[in-house]
């Protein structure tokens, strides 16, 4: 099984950036620990872009050699068309999420332009959004 891990913009800065909302873990930290966890089950791979094309290039990329992707698409969610087209274009199923709750915040971080192309939604658990959305992948391919 494996499955990509594709985080979008200013992610690069977690543990940095705003830790009153996203933590103070950087993600690198935070994936090895969470390889280890599934180290002889899932191969997992990571990936991270500020830029939307890049973020694109990699669910073409994946989304044809991995049986699925966890996909953080940073603000992007909320404004790019371009990103529900390319994870309806792909054969991995894609779970969003969001390390805050979203529905907790601004207004406009309360629509996302890519959750009706995408398996389902896991947001407001912290970095731990990440694993439960593993084990959402991992039950599916289990059903
Ligand atoms: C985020 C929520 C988005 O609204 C925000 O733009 C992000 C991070 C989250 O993980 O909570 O960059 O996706």
């Amino acid at each position: 099984m494996k499955i990509a891990i594709i985080n979008g913009p200013n992610l690069n800065l977690l543990g940095v950036r705003e830790p009153e909302i996203y933590g103070g873990q950087r993600f690198e930290d935070y994936f090895a620990a969470l390889c280890k966890r599934y180290e002889g089950t899932v191969q997992l791979e990571y990936f991270q872009s500020n830029v939307e094309g890049g973020i694109i290039d990699e669910l073409h990329r994946r989304g044809f050699d991995c049986d699925g992707i966890v996909l953080n698409a940073g603000a992007y969610t909320h404004t790019s068309l371009a990103i529900a087209d390319a994870i309806r274009s792909i054969a991995a199923p894609v779970v969003e999420v969001h390390i805050s709750n979203v529905h907790k915040r601004e207004p406009v971080r309360h629509h996302s332009m890519i959750s009706c192309a995408c398996a389902g939604v896991i947001a407001g658990f912290g970095l731990d959004s990440y694993r439960l959305a593993v084990e959402a992948l991992l039950a599916m391919k289990s059903a």
